[in-house]
């Protein structure tokens, strides 16, 4: 880990589409809002804010949280209900994961109650619409500080 913490904050497979992408659920802010909003909530924490719609990729770039990061918010989309590869590669990880959704996938169809994320998750922020995102870089932040205090 660098000497200043740094927070990766990595999103999933289309929520580059954010904005425009089902409002009715998502709401109307778009992914560039979400990244303000983490980096407004990191307290002068260093956010590296990624988004990708490939499985590889996002498992490469948690590899890379696992090198250089004190901490780990993911919004892992729809992968989150589906890819065992990504719950292998969280289960590498030894820093804390805050498992962030806009909606709340509990209350919604029955394919999205399913989550390989939360199993190895510290905690879960969903339903918030793009506040999530505040709320779960908050919680990360606080448990990067105790960890460092500790
Ligand atoms: C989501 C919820 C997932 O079920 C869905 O596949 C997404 C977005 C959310 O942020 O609410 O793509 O992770």
């Amino acid at each position: 880990m660098p000497d200043s913490p740094v927070l990766y904050v990595l999103n999933g497979p289309n929520l580059n589409l954010l904005g425009t992408r089902e409002p009715a659920i998502y709401g109307s802010a778009t992914l560039a809002d979400a990244e303000n909003v983490a980096k407004a909530a990191a307290g002068g924490l260093a956010v590296v804010f990624r988004q990708t719609n490939h499985e590889g990729q996002l498992i490469d770039w948690i590899h890379e949280a696992g090198r250089e990061a004190a901490g780990l918010v993911l919004n892992p989309a729809a992968y989150g209900h589906t890819s065992v590869a990504l719950l292998d590669a969280l289960k590498s990880l030894s820093i804390p994961i805050v498992e962030c959704h806009l909606s709340n996938p509990l209350a919604r169809e029955s394919f999205r109650h399913q989550s390989y994320v939360s199993p190895v998750a510290t905690g879960i922020v969903s339903g918030f619409g793009v506040n999530s995102y505040d709320l779960a870089v908050r919680a990360a932040v606080t448990l990067i500080r105790e960890r460092a205090a500790a």
